[in-house]
């Protein structure tokens, strides 16, 4: 058994369902003076030290003085799978060039295409493992990653596998550009549907598209994922980046499990979402490394919609890894609660990743995924803007 002992705090989202809307989303259960009991990959007990049971047999102790003990993060939206980087577009972006402007000027997600083709099996598993390990560093213990800068079959496969390798849970972004050797959206689709998503549905559990003027409309997107639907693979969208064009309506009438950025969305969009089964994922740090508008979260919360919160982490729109700093942007700029910021990328996001009952929360069988914080409130998580707030990890039981 593996014991956190005298934690200044636990802070987990109270009781047992997800995803968590309205004022529900901010419900943080905080135990002071706190352990974590873990037995295995699962945790056994959680709650205050005068409640400890008494325990016999081996033990590891660890002592939490002066320490806070959140789950383990869940970021359920990350483009990990690519090599190289985007550096001079960053520094040309910096002088005014725009993101679209450099997207279509073929530079943007086609020049991560290049290095990412020309990377190799081996080169692409390297770049995987070690921005999984940069998201270690900041608490993530589940991810998601998405392919999307291969757009040959083999590439897809390779990011796909290599994801699934370092433990992350793939989705395949088959729809993210149309690469330079097809003339249009529709002979890339056939392509990607007839000759990719046959391989790429065996390693992947879910498909996404970006759903933008310059890459796919909604006709393109929903012959792709009703494509991916009859496969079997759960759906996600990038929608509303920079233009509602339909991608919450479509979500909604395919029974999406995500739709994602919406920086772009309006009232009537917010309404929609709020009524659906579909969970609003917040991504500020994209918004912020764009300067584009932030998300309605705060009015998608009111509204009653389901809402997570993910980094993005890519190398062209957010080269960032750290969900504590999503979460210090989700409460100094999008308006929510440290608790609610909590909630979105741990429960809510397990819900987008179909995880919700095993990962999350800190309490008795979710899987013993904790994130240990060098700081005796647990609301430094969102507070202390990019500090080294994270300590270190507990992964399916086991010190990381
Ligand atoms: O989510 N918008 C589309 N895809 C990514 C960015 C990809 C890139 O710029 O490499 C995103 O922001
Ligand atoms: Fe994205």
């Amino acid at each position: 058994m593996l014991l956190i002992r005298d934690l200044a705090q636990v802070a987990t989202p109270a009781g047992r369902a997800a995803p968590l809307r309205g004022g529900d989303l901010g419900a943080v259960e905080v135990f002071e003076d706190a352990f974590v009991l873990c037995a295995g990959d699962t945790i056994d007990a959680a709650g205050r030290m005068r409640d400890l049971p008494a325990l016999d047999g081996d033990v590891v102790e660890i002592d939490g003085r002066g320490r806070c003990a959140i789950p383990g993060l869940v970021d359920c939206h990350t483009h990990a799978a690519f090599a190289g980087d985007r550096a001079d577009e960053f520094a040309l972006r910096a002088a005014g060039a725009s993101y679209e402007e450099l997207h279509a000027a073929g530079g943007g997600i086609l020049s991560t295409v290049r290095a990412t083709r020309a990377a190799g099996d081996e080169g692409l598993r390297d770049a995987v493992e070690r921005h999984r390990g940069w998201m270690r560093a900041h608490g993530t213990t589940t991810f998601e990653a998405k392919s999307g800068y291969g757009l040959d079959r083999e590439t897809e496969v390779e990011s796909l596998v290599a994801v699934r390798d370092a433990g992350g849970i793939p989705t395949w972004l088959g729809a993210h550009a149309v690469p330079p050797e097809f003339p249009d959206a529709d002979a890339y689709l056939d392509f990607a549907i007839f000759e990719v998503l046959p391989r790429a549905s065996q390693i992947a559990e879910m498909a996404d598209v970006f759903v933008e003027r310059g890459a796919f409309d909604v006709a393109h997107a929903r012959r792709y994922l009703e494509a991916c639907k009859g496969a079997g693979l759960e759906l996600r969208l990038h929608g509303d980046q920079f233009t509602e064009i339909g991608a919450i309506p479509l979500a909604i009438e395919l029974g999406a499990r995500s739709v994602d950025h919406l920086e772009a969305t309006g009232d009537l969009g917010v309404r929609a979402l709020a009524d659906s089964d579909v969970t609003g994922v917040v991504l500020p740090a994209s918004a912020l490394f764009l300067g584009r508008p932030m998300p309605p979260a705060r009015a998608l919360v009111d509204a009653g919609a389901a809402v997570a919160l993910a980094t993005d982490f890519n190398p062209g729109s957010a080269f960032c890894e750290s969900l504590p700093l999503c979460c210090s942007l989700a409460a100094t700029q999008l308006k929510l609660s440290p608790a609610e910021a909590l909630s979105a990328c741990t429960v809510n996001a397990a819900h987008v990743l179909g995880r919700a009952g095993r990962i999350g929360r800190i309490a008795p069988g979710y899987r013993a995924d904790i994130a240990l914080l060098d700081a005796d409130d647990w609301r430094y998580l969102a507070y202390h803007l990019a500090g080294n707030v994270v300590e270190r990890v507990v992964i399916g039981g086991e010190l990381r």
